[in-house]
């Protein structure tokens, strides 16, 4: 069982690559930004709680999303290994990850970090339009993901987990440092 997971600013390509590297070691993959947005769109009690976050490009609070992972995570298809993109995005969430794992003897084995530029972030952002990537949003999310997230990094890092790519480049180039990296880590593709 292996458990991937995902870290960069908004526009990094967190979810291209995931997409991937999901499909290339035969394992689910769940961003919480996709979740989130599917429960938005049936607008079901969830979606209309985080909806004005999103929209604002603030974080959705810790409690709405801790167990709506854990319980993916419980789920019996991610036993053989699972990528997470975009969840843990806080310390407290890391940290209740961990306790969640530890329950059910697992751990996070590698943490991916994508750098990218930011404008090249602004760039991509405001080429795909998402409901959240006009102007205002993009800021607030590249403001929050220094000040929230990006203390994961010393988070993993001291836990012998992170791997720093570099994100700059095309989809296919930033895929195959990440293949490198994952080599290297003895992770097993799919046959
Ligand atoms: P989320 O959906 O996770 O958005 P995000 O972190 O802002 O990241 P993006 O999805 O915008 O970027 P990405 O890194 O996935 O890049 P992508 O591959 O799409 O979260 C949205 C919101 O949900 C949050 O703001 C928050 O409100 C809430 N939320 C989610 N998780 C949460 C949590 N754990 N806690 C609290 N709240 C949470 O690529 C971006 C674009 O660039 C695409 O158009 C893509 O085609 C293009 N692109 C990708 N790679 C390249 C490349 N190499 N070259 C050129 N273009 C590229
Ligand atoms: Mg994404």
């Amino acid at each position: 069982m292996m458990l991937i997971v995902f870290l960069g600013p908004p526009g990094a390509g967190k979810g291209t690559q995931a997409e991937r590297l999901a499909e290339l070691l035969a394992i689910p993959h769940l961003s919480t930004g996709e979740m989130l947005r599917k429960e938005m769109e049936v607008q079901s009690e969830l979606g209309q709680r985080a909806a004005h976050f999103i929209q604002d490009g603030q974080l959705v609070p810790d409690d709405l999303i801790v167990d709506m992972v854990v319980q993916w995570l419980a789920a019996d298809g991610t036993k053989g290994g699972a990528i997470l993109d975009g969840f843990p995005r806080t310390v407290p969430q890391a940290e209740s990850l961990d306790r969640a794992l530890h329950e059910m003897s697992r751990q996070v084995d590698c943490v991916i970090q994508l750098t990218v530029d930011p404008d090249e972030l602004r760039r991509r952002l405001l080429l795909r339009g998402r409901m959240d990537d006009n102007q205002d949003a993009i800021e607030r999310r590249l403001v929050i993901y220094s000040r929230q997230t990006r203390p994961l990094v010393d988070f993993y890092r001291q836990h012998g987990l992170l791997e720093r790519i570099d994100g700059m480049g095309t989809p296919e180039e930033v895929f195959e440092r990440i293949k490198e990296a994952i080599r290297r880590r003895g992770f097993r593709e799919r046959p």
